[in-house]
């Protein structure tokens, strides 16, 4: 038996913008994105000799082939034309579910990436092309690091570091938003809040936390933040307690705050454990 292991990073959008609906019906979108500490772990068993199956130590989580893990290997094992003589993936969640930091994603990208690690088929972008099979954040997940993902989100371009000292406040909320109903929603009452992506870009060249807070954006933040006022009420309290900037990242539901240091971190955390019961802290990785 062959035994992998992966990590998983989650992700934090630090602008997201809808630019259109292509003639896939997906959305042209510009986002700058970063990979985070808080990380889901992996573990890969290949020729166990026995069916598919995928254990994960969070509830709700599908086992079969609805489980993104499960569709990267059949995808990654069709395109190599090889049979893994039966598969055990072993996820470890920490990533919150449905909270806008691309989790199954993630742990999708992890399955590919121990899977051509071992085996060597393909190039990272062969991988990554095999990643937008699965799903439209999984070549990102790739990429890793920060990033500026355009198109489908595929198109990636490599940013500079963020500040080594700068650290990120997470605050889940209990509810969680569909998707592909939010970008219906958004096609019909059409984008208010756009991101300066230029400016954000040239804010994180600078390496200054102030300039990269002030243009933290997210074209989805009022549609949700309309809907539940948890939105706010978080943004509001991470702001008070020192946070540059704290916005909605991806379609929700967790908000986040950047913070110049894990000690101002820390107290914003304290002070929002009364009123968000899932809190963590973490930092960018690159
Ligand atoms: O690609 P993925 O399956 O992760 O996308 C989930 C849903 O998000 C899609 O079904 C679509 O509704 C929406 N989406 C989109 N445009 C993108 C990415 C996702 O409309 N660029």
């Amino acid at each position: 038996m062959i035994l992998l292991q992966e990590t998983a990073p989650g992700k934090l959008n630090l602008t997201l913008d809808i630019l259109g609906v292509r003639p896939d019906s997906y959305h042209e979108l510009e986002m700058v994105m970063v990979s985070v500490s808080l990380c889901d772990t992996l573990s890969l068993e290949l020729e166990t000799g026995e069916p598919w199956t995928v254990v994960c130590n969070v509830p709700g989580i599908p086992d079969g082939p609805d489980n993104l893990c499960w569709k990267a290997a059949q995808i990654y094992f069709d395109a190599a034309g090889t049979d893994p003589k039966g598969l055990r993936i072993q996820v470890e969640k920490r990533i919150p579910a449905q909270a806008g930091m691309a989790g199954g994603s993630s742990d999708a990208a992890a399955v590919l990436r121990a899977l051509n690690r071992h085996f060597g088929r393909f190039s990272d972008e062969a991988l990554r092309g095999l990643g937008l099979r699965v799903g439209s954040d999984v070549p990102y997940c790739l990429f890793g690091g920060v990033a500026l993902a355009k198109g489908r989100g595929e198109i990636l371009t490599r940013l500079p570091s963020l500040p080594d000292k700068l650290c990120f406040l997470l605050a889940k909320p209990s509810f969680s938003v569909s998707t592909p109903a939010l970008f219906r929603e958004i096609d019909a009452v059409g984008v208010s809040a756009r991101p300066d992506t230029t400016a954000m870009c040239r804010a994180i060249a600078s390496g200054d936390c102030g300039a990269i807070g002030g243009c933290l954006q997210n074209a989805f933040e009022p549609l949700v933040a309309a809907r539940y006022p948890a939105v706010e009420t978080l943004r509001q309290a991470m702001l008070a307690h020192g946070a540059r900037g704290a916005r909605l990242t991806g379609t929700g539901s967790v908000v986040f705050g950047l913070f110049d240091d894990s000690t101002a971190a820390q107290t914003a955390r304290d002070a929002l454990r009364g009123i968000c019961p899932t809190v963590h802290l973490c930092t960018a990785i690159s």
